[in-house]
């Protein structure tokens, strides 16, 4: 958790931003698995014990392969500095929490990745956190709520199911003027898509699982935001326990090295497919900021420097047939999860009906017919046989 380096180009960025936290000249980073550091004598444990960010005391505390990524990922976003988690919830989860007292007051959006949304629902009402849920895409709800209490503006952008967005620099604005704190989850986007601190957002957290990881094979999140926050929310980390794992943190430091690389490939090939679907005969709506036709499309076009790699469509023909259509995919797999290299395809009312009756599914927007894809770095032409041959499929 160092600063600097804010010069580079993130491409560089990835490669180079960790360098001088390595002790030696290894050019793979290391991976120390090590929980707990000796001491020279018993006086220094008390010191080491009560310093933020120390990285080399006992693993809770911060690991320094951890330390590594979260360098990397800083400089990407333009953040003073970062703090590596377990998973995306436990960074979401304990950055909120450091933040709100009982009886304050939170505005969030009401599309919003499910656990997210969950735990502002029912965890924080708990706790007698009030919670008011707005539609994204009018500015001036967020305004009309806002109350004496008001303490966080949390958004979500681009978000599921039907890739809304939320204008990043409109929310920044009325936040600041009210000294309103702003968090944003740029999961979705990406450091090398969006960058919500030069928007004027206060906070950006990060499911790393998801495309900066890249490959399926890590569970990880992060916050990134001013030195002093980061002190706040390492605190609440402390009593919490929420802490990386440094052989996640490594895995994450493989998989950053090629974000600018895969991130480029997947907002081309998502374009071309979102472009091929538009004009299939079989696919109804269709949900890709990059298009003309999505509603928020210019909105993109100022935040966004490229569009990203994930779609929503309508499968015509509704449920059944949407069903039919990702069972008879060969290279898109049908798995949860987003951001890695290989594509993968859900179908949000199956996924939603496990806790949510169909008038509850509806209301979210989301049509019985509605699949998500989630493009990876296949080449194109094959990913565009494999949907057309399943959307044919009898
Ligand atoms: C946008 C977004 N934020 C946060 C999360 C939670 O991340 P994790 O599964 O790493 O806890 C997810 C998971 O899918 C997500 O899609």
């Amino acid at each position: 958790m160092r600063s600097g380096n804010k010069k580079m180009e993130i491409e560089t960025i990835a490669l180079h931003a960790d360098r001088d936290l390595s002790s030696n000249k290894a050019v793979a980073p290391a991976l120390e698995q090590s929980v707990t550091y000796a001491v020279d004598k018993e006086d220094d444990f008390a010191a080491k014990a009560e310093m933020p960010f120390y990285d080399q005391f006992y693993a809770r505390h911060g690991t320094p392969t951890s330390s590594k990524i979260a360098k990397v990922i800083a400089d990407m976003e333009g953040g003073d500095g970062a703090l590596m988690f377990s998973s995306g919830m436990a960074a979401i989860t304990t950055t909120i929490l450091s933040f709100v007292n009982a009886g304050d007051h939170i505005i969030v959006q009401q599309s919003l990745y499910s656990a997210t949304a969950s735990f502002f629902r029912k965890f924080l009402a708990r706790f007698g956190v009030r919670v008011s849920a707005v539609n994204q895409t009018s500015i001036e709800t967020f305004e009309a709520e806002i109350t004496n209490d008001t303490k966080l503006i949390y958004v979500e952008t681009p978000v599921n199911p039907l890739m809304t967005l939320t204008d990043l620099v409109k929310i920044s604005e009325i936040a600041k003027a009210h000294d309103i704190l702003t968090i944003c989850d740029n999961t979705f986007a990406t450091p090398v898509n969006q960058k919500p601190l030069q928007l004027g957002i206060d906070v950006v957290v990060h499911s790393v699982t998801k495309y900066i990881g890249g490959h399926h094979d890590l569970l990880s999140g992060c916050v990134v935001t001013a030195s002093s926050r980061l002190e706040q929310i390492w605190d609440t980390g402390m009593d919490l326990g929420p802490t990386a794992a440094p052989f996640n943190s490594w895995l994450a430091l493989r998989g950053v090295r090629t974000l600018k690389l895969r991130v480029d490939q997947q907002n081309k090939n998502a374009l071309q497919i979102a472009t091929f679907l538009e004009n299939h005969p079989c696919v109804g709506k269709i949900y890709y900021p990059g298009l003309k036709s999505h509603l928020q499309h210019e909105l993109a076009k100022k935040q966004m420097s490229g569009s990203g790699g994930m779609i929503a469509f309508e499968v015509l023909g509704g449920y059944e047939k949407a069903a039919q259509f990702i069972n008879s995919l060969k290279y898109c797999l049908n798995a949860a999860s987003l951001g890695g290299v290989d594509t993968l395809v859900i179908q949000p009312a199956s996924m939603f009906r496990a806790r949510l009756d169909d008038k509850e599914i509806q209301a979210l927007g989301i049509a019985p017919g509605l699949v998500r894809l989630s493009i990876g770095i296949e080449a194109v032409t094959d990913l565009i046989e494999d949907l057309d041959q399943a959307l044919r499929s009898k």
